[in-house]
């Protein structure tokens, strides 16, 4: 059965002492409130990476990063590879961030690249999608949806896939404090379920964890988890507040 996962993404926020006292804050809290059948995951930012990874005891808990790049190694100055990723001891590797395929003008072509190099390396992808507003008023967020998904993602083996978890993240609801409604997301989630089982047949859909993310906090995630085919969240703002984060974990 697949699994069930809160995943804070951290984006640019806080120094590395800020990041350890919170990442020591929640190792703690789920010590004592073990999460059960549940995963945690802390995606920080990489100047925190290895030592959160190192210091995240409590069973479920693990880390991750927000991006990789897309080679092996060389001459690419600034970069992380996911090979140094892996090193660090963290498992997970955000892909496909619509603030990196914005910001960074990462395309889905860049973005099946990174993909493919973090599952080489032994990492699991939390590759996201998710359609602006103006699409989802031009009614075209499906296929929208579709075609980061058959670019970015469905590119890799059955075997890959089985270490890839979707975040759908509806760009219209990230940092605005709108959130998609119960319905609007478990009808996008539903939707991509079909798409994997189309690609990958009907054991991968079943098994395959579908987090939404977009404005998910404590006071809404109850009524988004309760939703059939919505696995989890992918936490930004909220995932900075130790409390919120536990509730937030404590709703799924
Ligand atoms: P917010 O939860 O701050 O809306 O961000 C969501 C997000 O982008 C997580 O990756």
């Amino acid at each position: 059965m697949r699994k069930k996962i809160v995943a804070g993404n951290w984006k640019m926020n806080m120094n590395l002492y800020e990041g350890l006292e919170l990442a020591r804050g929640l190792n703690d809290h789920f010590t004592t409130n073990p999460v059960g059948d549940r995963e945690v995951i802390l995606c920080t930012p990489f100047i925190h990476l290895a030592m959160v990874s190192n210091l995240l005891t409590a069973p479920g808990l693990s880390a991750g990063a927000q991006n990789c790049n897309d080679h092996k190694s060389g001459a690419y100055t600034g970069e992380i590879s996911a090979a140094m990723i892996k090193s660090t001891g963290a498992g997970n590797v955000i892909i496909g961030h619509s603030e990196r395929r914005t910001c960074y003008g990462e395309t889905d072509e860049l973005l099946a690249a990174k993909t493919g190099e973090a599952l080489r390396n032994g990492l699991r992808v939390i590759f996201c999608c998710g359609e602006v507003l103006e699409e989802r008023q031009g009614n075209i967020h499906f296929e929208v949806v579709k075609r980061q998904l058959d670019r970015g993602l469905f590119v890799v083996s059955a075997e890959e896939f089985s270490r890839c978890i979707i975040a759908y993240e509806p760009v219209w609801a990230i940092g605005t404090g709108v959130t998609a409604t119960p319905e609007q997301a478990q009808e996008m989630h539903c939707y991509i379920r079909r798409l994997v089982r189309d690609r990958y047949g009907n054991d991968a859909a079943l098994d395959t964890t579908i987090l939404y993310g977009g404005s998910c906090k404590a006071s809404n995630a109850a009524e988004l988890f309760a939703n059939p085919d919505v696995d989890g969240g992918l936490i930004g703002g909220a995932s900075l507040v130790k409390e919120e984060f536990c509730s937030i974990v404590n709703a799924l």
